[in-house]
C-alpha cells in the first residue's frame, strides 16, 4: 500500500486529493496545523465522507522540526506541498506571512524531504497566478513569469525552488501550474463560492445584494476534482516536470455571476452591487492556459465543464442553507 503526505489537507484540493487517493487504496496522511478550532478544521473531509480515513498529524509549515518529524514518522512515498496562505487579497495585508508559508514553507517541506525521505515523489501546488501581468494571450510551461502580488511572489520562489531541488539533488520533484479551480468546497472568500453562496441567500431571501469587486477580471476556471487528478498522473511519470493545469476557456467574473444567477431564475443586474473595498491594488486581468502539455504526455484533461461546475456548487449552497433557515 502506498503512502501519501499532504500538507494543506484541510484545504478545498487536499480534501479532494485525499478521498482520490483513497479510493486508489493509498494510505493518507495530513498535516494539520493547530487551531482553535479543532471542532471544525476537518470540515471539508466530513463533507467527503472521510475524515475517519485521513490519518493527521500536528505540524507546521513554519515548522521545518514539525516537518522532519511527520516525515520521519510517516515515511511517505509521496507528498504533496498544497498547504499555503492561498487567498491573493490578503497577500497585501500579510505579505511576510505570506513569503513564511507560501515561499520559505515549501523550501521547508523540500529541505525536510531531501533529508528525510530523499525518495519520495514531490508535488508543489504552483500557480497561474504567477503569471500575473501575462507575457502572453495564452500561458503555457515555456510563458515568462510576471508575479502581480506577493502571494504570487512566494508562490514563484516556491516553483523555482523546487525545480532547483530537482536539478540540484535529483529529487523527484514536479510543479503543477495549476489555474483557478472551484467546487462546493471552496472556501468562502474566492470569488466563485462568495457569488454561489450570494446567489443561494437570495433565491431563499436571506439576503438581497451582492457585493463584488473587479466584474471584468477573467478566468480560465476549471473543477477542483479533475485538477487534484492531475497532481497525482504527475507523480505516476518516471520522469518529474512542470505541468500547466487548465481548460483553456477563459470567462470573465461578469460572466460567472450570470450563470450562476440563471441557475435559480434571478438577474444579476438587479442584485450586484460593486463595491470598492474587494478591487485589489494590482488586479491580474486575464488568465487563460494551454494544458496540451498536461493532455500530451499525463494523458489529463478536464471532465467538468464550467456550466456544470456553477450548477454544482449553486446547488450546494442552496442545500447548505437551507439546512440553517
Ligand atoms: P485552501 O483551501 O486555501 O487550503 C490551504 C491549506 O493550507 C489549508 O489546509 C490550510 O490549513 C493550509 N495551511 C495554511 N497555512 C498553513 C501552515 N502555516 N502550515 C500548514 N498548513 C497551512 O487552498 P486550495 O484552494 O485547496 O489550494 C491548494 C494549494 O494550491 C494552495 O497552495 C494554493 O495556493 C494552490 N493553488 C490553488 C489554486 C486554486 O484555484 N484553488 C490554483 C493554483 C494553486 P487551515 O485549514 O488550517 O487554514
Ligand atoms: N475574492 C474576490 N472577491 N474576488 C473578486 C471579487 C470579490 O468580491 N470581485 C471580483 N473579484 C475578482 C478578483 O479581483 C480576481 O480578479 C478574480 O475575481 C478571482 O479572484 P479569487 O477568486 O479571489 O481568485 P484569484 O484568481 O485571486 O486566486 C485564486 O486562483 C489562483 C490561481 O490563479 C486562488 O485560488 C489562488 O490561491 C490561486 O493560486
Amino acid at each position: 500500500m502506498k503512502r501519501a503526505l499532504i500538507t494543506g489537507v484541510t484545504g478545498q484540493d487536499g480534501a479532494y486529493l485525499s478521498q482520490l487517493l483513497l479510493e486508489k487504496g493509498y494510505e493518507v496522511h495530513g498535516l494539520l496545523r493547530r487551531s482553535a478550532s479543532a471542532d471544525v478544521i476537518d470540515a471539508r473531509l466530513r463533507w467527503l465522507g472521510i475524515a475517519s480515513d485521513v490519518r493527521l498529524h500536528d505540524g507546521n509549515l513554519t515548522d521545518l522540526s514539525s516537518l522532519l518529524r511527520v516525515i520521519t514518522e510517516v515515511r511517505p512515498d509521496e507528498v504533496y506541498n498544497l498547504g499555503a496562505q492561498s487567498f491573493v487579497k490578503s497577500s497585501w495585508h500579510q505579505p511576510i506571512l505570506t513569503g513564511q508559508v507560501t515561499a520559505i514553507g515549501a523550501a521547508n517541506m523540500l529541505e525536510a524531504v531531501r533529508l528525510a525521505a530523499p525518495g519520495a515523489r514531490f508535488y508543489q501546488a504552483s500557480s497561474s497566478e504567477m503569471y500575473g501581468l501575462i507575457q502572453e494571450p495564452v500561458q503555457s510551461e515555456t510563458t515568462p513569469f510576471y508575479p502581480r502580488s506577493p502571494y504570487a511572489a512566494a508562490k514563484l520562489y516556491a516553483h523555482w525552488m523546487t525545480i532547483n531541488y530537482r536539478e540540484s539533488f535529483g529529487l523527484h520533484a514536479s510543479s503543477g501550474i495549476l489555474f483557478n479551480h472551484e467546487s462546493p468546497l471552496r472556501g468562502i472568500e474566492f470569488v466563485t463560492r462568495k457569488i454561489t453562496d450570494g446567489v443561494a441567500r437570495i433565491k431563499l431571501g436571506l439576503s438581497d445584494k451582492l457585493a463584488l469587486g473587479n466584474l471584468d477580471a477573467t478566468r480560465d476556471w476549471g473543477h477542483a476534482k479533475d485538477y487534484v487528478r492531475a497532481m497525482w498522473l504527475m507523480l505516476q511519470q518516471s520522469t518529474p516536470d512542470d505541468y500547466v493545469v487548465a481548460t483553456g476557456r477563459t470567462v470573465a467574473v461578469r460572466t460567472f455571476c450570470r450563470l450562476a444567477f440563471e441557475c435559480v431564475d434571478l438577474d444579476m443586474e438587479k442584485h450586484v452591487v460593486v463595491d470598492e473595498r474587494f478591487l485589489r491594488p494590482a488586479e491580474v486581468d486575464v488568465l487563460l492556459g494551454d494544458p496540451s502539455k498536461a493532455k500530451r504526455q499525463l494523458g489529463w484533461e478536464p471532465h467538468i465543464a464550467l456550466e456544470q461546475l456553477v450548477d454544482e456548487m449553486v446547488a450546494a449552497d442552496l442545500t447548505r442553507l437551507k439546512k440553517l433557515k
